[in-house]
């Protein structure tokens, strides 16, 4: 596979490492790529529209919308469109821009809505780019997922010699291609993955949740993407943002958790729960705050439905279905029977007594045991890397299927 036929987006920015972007159109062109370029108001101050449209075979868009004809440009569409962003060159002040949500112009917006991959190439002097604002900027982004092609060393358009010049048309083009060559083994594979806590409502205002922040199902769910699996997230409400090209879903109750992932169940090949799914909710809830009286008070509730262990029954042969425990003590054991009493294929012990794993930090210690009883330990590791480890076992075990 090559960039050909895929939709490329180029956010071009006012930067004098403008001019090198004419030459990647070129090449993507002559590889089959649609390009569409969008520009910052500044940058057209350094290289002409006119110039990036006649290579692109493509009007280039800046504004939201035109003042003559009145014609709308839809960003949403443009995001949903494109199977690829690129913003190069990127500048200082549109990293920063794209760091803190700021929109206002049509690339921001249009990087805001996107929902594929991200590449962006900063261009800059040395001294911005080593500014700890410029670094944490970049952090940030590469957080949200967006992909990073650092920049080169060499001589700077101030005369200076340092980091900061745009990496080259050939080594950006190379990048693109990479990405899309990658080998995908889980491509045409549908995942399911749950995550997050659930919160059971006991009056208007208040809730029984817990301290599940999601970060290593959204880590699951991210990596399963990456493999080339179509991924639904079933999320319980958490801080985090939706990994790229992931579909979520949002719910708030064990209850509609429940329903969303019965939803999804039958056409999934994988299926990871690793949400934090409440046992319990109350019996009855309050339609208005309940007000305090008593010394003492009692909220009587039910049990919840066990979903993992509803679902598994109804595993096919083709499903790999994985679940999580979390246990304090005989953890062993007790990860065992859950194993067995689920019918899961694989489950996943995290340790409270192991230091850094658990909740809402971003690293986990786990033991992944299988069926046929296998251990396997793992060392501490960052929730994106333990994400990794899981995905190797579940994309192994779909390859034996
Ligand atoms: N789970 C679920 N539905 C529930 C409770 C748990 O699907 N109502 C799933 C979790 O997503 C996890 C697994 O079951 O993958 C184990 O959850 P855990 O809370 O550790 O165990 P429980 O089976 O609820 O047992 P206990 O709380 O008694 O340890």
């Amino acid at each position: 596979m090559s960039v050909k036929d895929k939709n490329i987006v180029i956010g071009v920015c006012g930067s004098i490492a403008a001019y090198k972007i004419a030459s990647l159109i070129r090449i993507l062109i002559k590889e089959g790529a649609n390009v569409q370029v969008i520009m910052t108001p500044d940058a057209k101050e350094f290289i002409t529209p006119l110039t990036l449209a006649t290579l692109s075979k493509n009007p280039v868009l800046s504004t939201y919308f035109d003042k003559i004809d009145g014609t709308w440009t839809n960003h949403v569409e443009l995001g949903l469109k494109a199977d690829l962003l690129l913003l190069a060159p990127l500048t200082a002040n549109t990293l920063g821009k794209m760091a803190n949500g700021i929109c206002d112009n049509l690339l921001l917006a249009t990087y805001l809505s996107a929902k594929c991959p991200v590449f962006f190439a900063p261009a800059m002097d040395l001294d911005m780019w080593i500014h700890p604002a410029t670094q944490n900027n970049v952090a940030r982004l590469i957080s949200y997922g967006n992909i990073l092609i650092a920049p080169g060393k060499g001589e700077l358009a101030s005369g200076l010699f340092g980091e900061g010049r745009l990496a080259e048309p050939e080594e950006i083009c190379d990048k693109l291609v990479v990405h899309f060559t990658l080998d995908k083994p889980l491509k045409g594979k549908k995942a399911l993955v749950t995550a997050g806590p659930t919160y059971e409502a006991i009056d208007p205002v208040r809730f029984i949740g817990n301290h599940s922040s999601g970060k290593m199902g959204y880590a699951i769910a991210n990596r399963l993407q990456e493999l080339g699996a179509s991924v639904t997230l079933v999320s319980g409400p958490t801080q985090l943002q939706t990994p790229v090209s992931v579909h979520r879903e949002n719910v708030t109750s064990a209850e509609e958790m429940l329903q969303m992932t019965n939803k999804y169940f039958f056409e999934s090949d994988i299926i990871v729960m690793s949400a934090a799914v409440a046992d319990y909710t109350p019996i009855e809830v309050a339609t208005q705050k309940i007000k305090k009286k008593e010394q003492d008070f009692q909220i009587a509730l039910k049990k919840t439905t066990d979903i993992l262990a509803s679902l598994g029954p109804l595993k096919k042969s083709n499903q790999t279905l994985v679940g999580f425990a979390l246990e304090t003590n005989d953890e062993l054991d007790n990860a065992k029977g859950k194993l067995t009493r689920k019918n899961l294929d694989y489950i996943v012990l995290n340790s409270m007594q192991d230091q850094g794993a658990g909740f809402a930090v971003d690293t986990n210690k786990i033991t992944v045991i299988s069926k046929s009883g296998s251990l396997t330990n793992f060392d501490l590791k960052s929730k994106k890397d333990v994400a990794n480890d899981i995905c190797t076992i579940i994309l192994n075990h779909q390859q034996t299927l």
